[in-house]
């Protein structure tokens, strides 16, 4: 089966997102589906909004088939994954389901089990997603691989510790494996979104400067992966301001987040 598009060049027909539910994952399954996909495999656990989606990007053409799944449950997600490789062969995976925990309004400081249920989804789920997709990727010789990190992952926030830290993971583990797989064919990419309207932003306390929508973050990242950039990253000028505050002693970028407003 060949799971590319003749109109676009490497166009994926043929996408699964994780965390399609949310504000991202949801604006990312309108995107491909108006962009011509023609299979989406949307997973999330809200069953009402996943029907909803199905019947949006439906209408815009694209079969879609959806799976309500925990992803913390990791053996259930790699046997899915699995399973609808063999039935489906998504050519583009996107493992965008994620959590965010912060420090709270007193400064309280995160709860220990919140810390290990986002290190199960943020960190866990998205090695298991790629596990998960790979073995069927290789022995095709193809496939591309989207692994969604945050700007966060450059220079910790001192309000999300645990989210920045899970982010840095996703964004080390896929720039390492785009170059382990490479030579077969796999591509990695990172995407590194800045502020996005969406439940999860809302809920984070501390500004949100260039605060995007999500279906302009969706159109960026369809266009990033479809030119297969190693890192997607925006707005740029957070994206630069956060790079920076990574390269600069982290005595000074913690005083400049804090006359910026985080960590009060
Ligand atoms: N929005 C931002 O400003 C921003 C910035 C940087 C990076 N990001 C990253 O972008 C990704 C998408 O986030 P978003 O902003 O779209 O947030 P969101 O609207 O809160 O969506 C989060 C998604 O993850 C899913 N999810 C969470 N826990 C899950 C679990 N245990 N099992 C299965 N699915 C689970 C949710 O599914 P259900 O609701 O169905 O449970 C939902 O679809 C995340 O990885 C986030 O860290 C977001």
């Amino acid at each position: 089966m060949n799971n590319t598009d003749s109109r676009e060049p490497g166009f994926p027909s043929c996408v699964l997102i994780t965390g399609a539910t949310g504000g991202i994952g949801g604006a990312l399954a309108v995107e491909y589906a108006a962009a011509g996909a023609k299979t989406l495999i949307l997973q999330g656990r809200n069953t009402e909004r996943l029907q909803e989606l199905a019947d949006r990007c439906g209408a815009l053409g694209a079969r879609v088939v959806t799976q309500a799944l925990d992803v913390r449950d990791h053996d259930a997600l790699m046997a899915w994954l699995a399973d609808v490789c063999e039935s489906e062969m998504p050519s583009l995976v996107v493992a965008n389901a994620g959590v965010n925990i912060n420090t709270g309004p007193d400064g309280q400081g995160e709860d220990w089990q919140d810390v290990l249920r986002l290190l199960d989804v943020n960190v866990r789920a998205v090695f298991a997603t790629v596990h998960g997709v790979l073995p069927a990727m290789r022995k095709r010789g193809h496939g591309q691989i989207a692994l969604v990190s945050s700007l966060a992952a450059w220079r910790g926030l001192p309000e999300t510790p645990s989210y920045s830290a899970s982010k840095a993971a996703v964004k080390v583990y896929g720039e390492a494996m785009r170059d382990a797989l490479a030579h077969e064919g796999i591509k990695f990419n990172v995407i590194m979104p800045g502020y996005v309207e969406s439940q999860m932003c809302f809920d984070m306390p501390g500004p949100k400067p260039f605060l995007w929508k999500a279906d302009k973050a969706a159109r960026v990242i369809r266009r990033g992966l479809q030119a297969n950039r190693a890192r997607i990253s925006f707005p740029f000028p957070l994206n630069l301001g956060c790079f920076l505050l990574s390269v600069i002693h982290p005595a000074v970028s913690g005083w400049i987040l804090k006359r910026m407003g985080y960590g009060d």
